[in-house]
């Protein structure tokens, strides 16, 4: 199935020079919601990724990584955004284009030596998914994989995560 015809681009959102990948126009369509989880569950059984929780960032990550986690068998748990988790947490700050914020997993979510696959939507410079990636490594989780539905790979977000398989469907 072709991925990227099914995901619209925007031009200057949320601001002017940002060409946004918009993946509502993917999730909506059945057979590709269907095919899209389907290609990341088989893309993970064919790395021998053996995870014991996937986790996913607020928001997009969500949206993809509870149904990875329910066809590969294993929990799910959310990394938000500062404030929104009510146990709890532990945290990390993390660089945005302008300025700093928080992410956040429950302290009770993840134990030291935790296999971890962490899912989100997109990679662009690799800002969000290396600061997840250093907040499960201070907890003392083993990271076993990432994976996104795209990856802008001008950004070379991928430069800054672990040496660990990292698996992208659609790059632009
Ligand atoms: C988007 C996207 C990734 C992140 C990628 O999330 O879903 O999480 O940006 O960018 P990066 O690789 O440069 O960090 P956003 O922060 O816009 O939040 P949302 O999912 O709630 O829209
Ligand atoms: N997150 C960061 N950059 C993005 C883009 N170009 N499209 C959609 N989400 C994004």
């Amino acid at each position: 199935m072709d991925l990227k015809s099914l995901i619209r681009d925007i031009p200057d959102f949320p601001k002017p020079g940002i060409l946004f990948r918009d993946i509502t126009t993917l999730l909506r369509d059945p057979e590709g919601l269907r095919y899209t989880i389907d290609f990341l569950a088989q893309k993970c059984i064919e790395l021998e990724i053996q995870a014991d929780c996937v986790v996913g960032m607020e928001s997009r990550g969500f949206i993809f990584g509870a149904p990875l986690a329910y066809k590969l068998g294993s929990g799910f748990i959310p990394v938000r955004k500062r404030g929104k988790l009510p146990a709890a947490v532990h945290s990390i700050d993390y660089e945005l284009e302008y300025g700093t914020d928080s992410l956040e997993v429950h302290q009770d979510a993840l134990s030291p030596g935790s296999r971890v696959l962490i899912v989100d939507d997109l990679i662009a410079t690799g800002g969000t998914a290396s600061a997840t990636a250093k907040l499960l490594q201070k907890i003392g989780c083993e990271l076993v994989g990432f994976g996104f539905i795209i990856e802008l790979r001008d950004l070379q977000g991928r430069k800054y995560l672990p040496d660990v398989p990292i698996i992208s469907l659609v790059e632009y």
